[in-house]
């Protein structure tokens, strides 16, 4: 980073189905709430970043920078982040830019994603908008059908079996039971998420992140300081389609991303303690961990069957069990990491996100410089 950048404010709302509110009502809640516990009011904002992947299909509604920008009272510059499922941590990691750049020294970033107003089909065929709509969409795949066929070859490669995929969804769902701001604050054993039923074999209901909407917000600063620094913020990109791949289980982008993103921190990858990572489907957080570099490949699953308590997966309840409003997503993972810093006092913690197959993958580090372990 060329400066140092501050989360000073942050907040969400509950992710699950907003029968009441729209696209306008939920980015307003979640600004407020950041606004709340920020050193600053909203006048000082001097930039704002919206990220947000389906208004267009879902409410009929484009031009999200100004509509957002005009909830404030001084209408400030704009701009729309969008990057499939990874378009909350692109409209960060745009933000850290700008800030690095000077352009501005408060930048509220906003995710906000309604997708329960649409029927299933027309969300799922907006949803492969994030894949090739060339090469990948004419063969009528779906995402949970691209992700059931990495998780067909990564079992094919590793001898991962059906039981224990189940311990992802599992940890993920005992997880949310604590975060108030879950979609599903409900226990799921592993013989439940077997059990569920069938979407794209292998992958079942209970691997599967929902249909969600929610919003999730950040203040960035350079102006004021805060216990949370940002001390990485890196993007990488592989090809959209399934079809460029020569490895279906691993995904370069972020194995990219997690070496620039430790080098930019100048930490070691056992230095985090908390990960917040992009379980769109159960098989992508195993990849994830691997690819991440705290697991051998095939061996990412032994840290949801015997989960060290020192390092935390996905305490949020990922994107399964906490929920996955796409545009909002990335945001929340920071939002989430920060909370869970300043609560354990520890000093490091990740947040993944991706879109697509790992077509772009976005990773931020951040650092709690109030943890007994800061030097600062
Ligand atoms: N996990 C747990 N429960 C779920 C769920 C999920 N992912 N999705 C739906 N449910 C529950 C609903 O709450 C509902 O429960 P109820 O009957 O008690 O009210 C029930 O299952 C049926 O819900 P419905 O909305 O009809 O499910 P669906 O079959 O239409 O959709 C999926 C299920 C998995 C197909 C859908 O959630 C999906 O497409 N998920 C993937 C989204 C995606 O691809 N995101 C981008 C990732 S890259």
């Amino acid at each position: 980073m060329e400066r140092d950048i501050f989360i000073i404010g942050s907040g969400q709302t509950p992710f699950g189905e907003w029968w009441d509110k729209g696209i306008r009502e939920l980015a307003d809640d979640a600004i407020e709430k950041a606004l709340e516990n920020a050193p600053c009011s909203a006048i000082d904002i001097d930039m704002v970043i919206v990220a947000n992947m389906l208004a267009e299909h879902v409410s009929g509604q484009a031009h999200l920078g100004s509509m957002i920008a005009s909830l404030l009272p001084h209408q400030p510059p704009a701009i729309r982040a969008e990057a499939a499922c990874a378009s909350g941590a692109v409209a960060m990691h745009t933000a850290c830019s700008m800030l690095e750049s000077g352009r501005a020294r408060n930048i509220l970033v906003v995710g906000v994603e309604k997708m329960t107003d649409a029927d299933n089909s027309t969300i799922t065929s907006a949803l492969m908008g994030a894949a090739d709509n060339d090469k990948d969409a004419p063969s009528g795949i779906t995402f949970p059908g691209l992700f059931g066929l990495i998780a067909s070859r990564y079992m094919h490669e590793y001898g991962l079996t059906r039981e224990q995929l189940s311990c992802v969804s599992s940890l993920h769902h005992a997880q949310a039971m604590d975060n108030p701001n879950a979609q599903f604050r409900s226990p799921a054993m592993p013989d439940q998420v077997s059990a569920s039923p069938l979407v794209a074999d292998p992958l079942r209901l209970l691997d599967c992140s929902p249909i969600s909407d929610g919003a999730a917000a950040c203040i960035l600063s350079t102006e004021h300081k805060s216990p949370l620094r940002l001390a990485a913020s890196q993007i990488t990109t592989d090809t959209t389609s399934i079809t460029g791949r020569t490895n279906l289980t691993s995904f370069a982008a972020t194995r990219e991303a997690m070496e620039h993103a430790l080098t930019e921190a100048a930490i070691e990858r056992s230095d985090i303690s908390t990960v917040e990572l992009h379980d769109c489907f159960s098989i992508a957080a195993v990849i994830s961990l691997e690819d991440l570099g705290f697991a051998e490949p095939g061996r990412g699953i032994e840290l949801y069957q015997h989960p060290d308590p020192a390092f935390g997966i996905n305490r949020s309840g990922g994107l399964k069990a906490c929920g996955h409003p796409v545009g909002a997503t990335g945001i929340k993972q920071v939002v989430e990491i920060g909370k869970q810093l300043l609560q354990s006092k520890k000093q490091w913690g990740l947040a993944q996100n991706f879109g697509g197959i790992g077509a772009t993958c976005c990773i931020h580090i951040i650092e709690n410089l109030s943890s007994t372990h800061s030097h600062v």
